[in-house]
């Protein structure tokens, strides 16, 4: 009896994992081979294979179509491969596919879901128009001081360390103090020295903050998102309360000390405050591209002039710099450490960036402004060229909102239908190494960015900042970090390969973002000519 039973069931239950697996195949879709139960995932799950090979590999499996389906578990995703159908559900038809995956319920843990990234519909084209004067040129421009300290500050340090004998460092671990110190002093109005104080508290709780590799935690994620109405029985939340409280106190803090003191300090809270004041307004910009080209413009959404006078509390603020931070620490650290990978792979190559330095430090007597940071060609070139071979974002993501129809234009394909909480995935990241776009993709060359060939890109194959008008908000203050601090290094000092460098770099398959196994571990040389 109890065997027919057991027999019964597991019928059952392979009946519906055959089904869930069908999907595509029923709507005429190609997908590729698939593992019961885990779908295309077993091999990420298992850190067989990183999310970027994955990408890589699903990307390349049917080259011919402009679309295609895989299953993370049990879920359905649509990969878009064709850069046209990529430009109309990211832009033309961006009102069905508005929001990015919910992956927390909402009100859960406000510091997360009242930040841009998690936003939705209105509520996050509010919060978008009312941020995105933040990020303009101008206030780069107010903000470059900031930044300019801390790059120097990192390039005074290594100098000091090489006159006690040869420096050979992780450089992810570099970028990130780095990466950490920018931010606390732009978004939360701190300054921390990391390198010379590794255990400050500000380092200390952000690492805290965004090391998601405690099991528990990620297992708390993976069950929410086949169950969610688990967050009724176990916490499910993004920070823990010591993180939470801290970035809380640090912000009001902050305001509070501000607004009695009528301190105006050039940063991101400042321009917080004066959002919340409604003082914060496109100054009728043009969107120049100053910062470098891969910036992506601000769409009418992110223009337009806000009427709603909805109150932005403190936690709003909080939660706006904290996914700054969140966004803003990993990618831009992760940016920094191939690109001096390949630097130090391609002497030739970071010989001809140092001689651009070295002309506009004369230029500009050793006084780094903005303008002169953006007059550097070879060096936006460099950065175009690492963010096409290496973007640091791996699977970009949009949730349908409204039933959308991909109409079919080819003889053999089938309208597809797609409802209400579909995910389609974006892969620039394989995209951007298709050997239809981009000759010898693996070969790192500048020269894919230079004056004559930039403009031969094709719109939508170059994308490391995203799509549309859900693009990144923060590019042009990740462009203006990056190239001051390679502009400070790279005059003090070369990046050499030594006997710990890991040549060629391997990707690290136990985290979900792009990253180096075992890092890029590689030696800072006093330059010869120095001043
Ligand atoms: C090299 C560094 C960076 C890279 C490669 C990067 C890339 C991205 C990408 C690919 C997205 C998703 C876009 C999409 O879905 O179409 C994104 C979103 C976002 N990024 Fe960045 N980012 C970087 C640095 C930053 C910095 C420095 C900040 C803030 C200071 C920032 C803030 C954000 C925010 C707030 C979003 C969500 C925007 C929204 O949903 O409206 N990012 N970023
Ligand atoms: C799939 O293709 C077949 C044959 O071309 C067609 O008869 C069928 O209606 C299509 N199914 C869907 C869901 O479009
Ligand atoms: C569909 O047609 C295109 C050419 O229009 C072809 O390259 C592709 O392989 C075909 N796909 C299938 C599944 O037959």
């Amino acid at each position: 009896m109890w065997l027919y039973l057991l027999l019964f069931f597991c019928a059952i239950l392979a009946y519906y994992v055959v089904k869930q697996h069908s999907h595509w195949k029923s709507k005429n879709v190609t997908q590729g081979p698939i593992v019961p139960i885990f779908g295309d995932s077993l091999q990420v799950i298992f850190r067989k294979e990183s999310a970027y090979d994955m990408t890589l590999r699903i990307y390349n499996r049917f080259p011919n179509e402009r679309y295609t389906g895989i299953y993370q578990m049990s879920n359905p995703i649509l990969v878009i491969r064709d850069p046209e159908l990529l430009k109309t559900v990211t832009v033309k038809d961006f009102d069905h596919f508005t929001d990015h995956r919910h992956f927390l319920p909402e009100d859960i843990d406000p510091l997360w879901s009242k930040n841009l990234f998690s936003l939705n519909g209105d509520k996050w084209r509010e919060m978008r128009a009312t941020m995105s004067p933040a990020f303009t040129s101008s206030k780069m421009r107010a903000m470059f001081c900031l930044i300019n300290e801390c790059a120097e500050g990192l390039a005074d340090y290594f100098q000091e360390e090489n006159k006690k004998g040869q420096v050979v460092r992780e450089m992810k671990d570099v970028f990130t103090r780095y990466a950490n110190d920018v931010i606390a002093t732009c978004a939360f109005g701190i300054k921390c020295d990391s390198m010379k104080e590794p255990e400050n508290e500000f380092y200390i709780m952000g690492r805290k903050a965004t090391d998601f590799s405690n099991l528990w935690t990620n297992l708390k994620f993976m069950l929410f998102s086949v169950m969610p109405m688990i967050s009724n029985f176990v916490e499910v939340k993004m920070f823990s309360k010591e993180t939470s409280n801290f970035f809380m106190s640090v912000i009001t803090n902050n305001l509070r000390m501000r607004e009695e003191q009528n301190i105006v300090r050039p940063d991101m809270i400042n321009l917080l405050m004066e959002a919340r004041k409604g003082k914060l307004k496109h100054e009728g910009e043009t969107q120049e591209q100053d910062a470098g080209f891969a910036t992506v413009q601000e769409s009418e959404i992110g223009m337009k002039e806000m009427k709603t006078k909805r109150e932005i509390t403190d936690v709003d603020i909080t939660a706006q710099a904290l996914i700054f931070f969140l966004a803003g620490f990993e990618t831009v650290s992760t940016l920094m450490t191939f690109m001096s990978y390949e630097l130090a792979i391609n002497p030739d190559i970071q010989k001809r960036l140092q001689e651009e330095i070295d002309e506009t430090r004369e230029k500009c007597n050793g006084r780094l402004t903005y303008e002169i940071l953006a007059t550097m060609k070879y060096m936006d070139m460099v950065i175009s060229e690492t963010l096409r071979k290496w973007p640091p974002v791996v699977t970009l993501e949009r949730s349908c909102v409204k039933p959308y129809t991909i109409p079919a234009t080819r003889p053999n394909e089938s309208a597809v239908h797609l409802k209400v909480n579909d995910i389609i995935w974006l892969p620039s990241v394989a995209i951007q190494r298709d050997p239809k776009y981009y000759p010898e993709p693996d070969k790192f060359d500048p020269e894919r960015f230079n004056d004559e060939n930039k403009h031969q890109i094709k719109p939508f194959v170059y994308n490391p900042f995203g799509y549309g008008p859900r693009n990144c908000i923060g590019s042009r203050f990740a462009l203006m970090e990056t190239k001051t601090v390679f502009f400070h290094l790279l005059s003090k000092c070369d990046l050499v390969i030594v006997e710990e460098t890991i040549v060629p770099l391997k990707i690290n398959k136990k985290i979900f973002s792009l990253g180096a196994e075992d890092g890029v571990t590689l030696g800072f040389k006093p330059r010869q000519r120095n001043n």
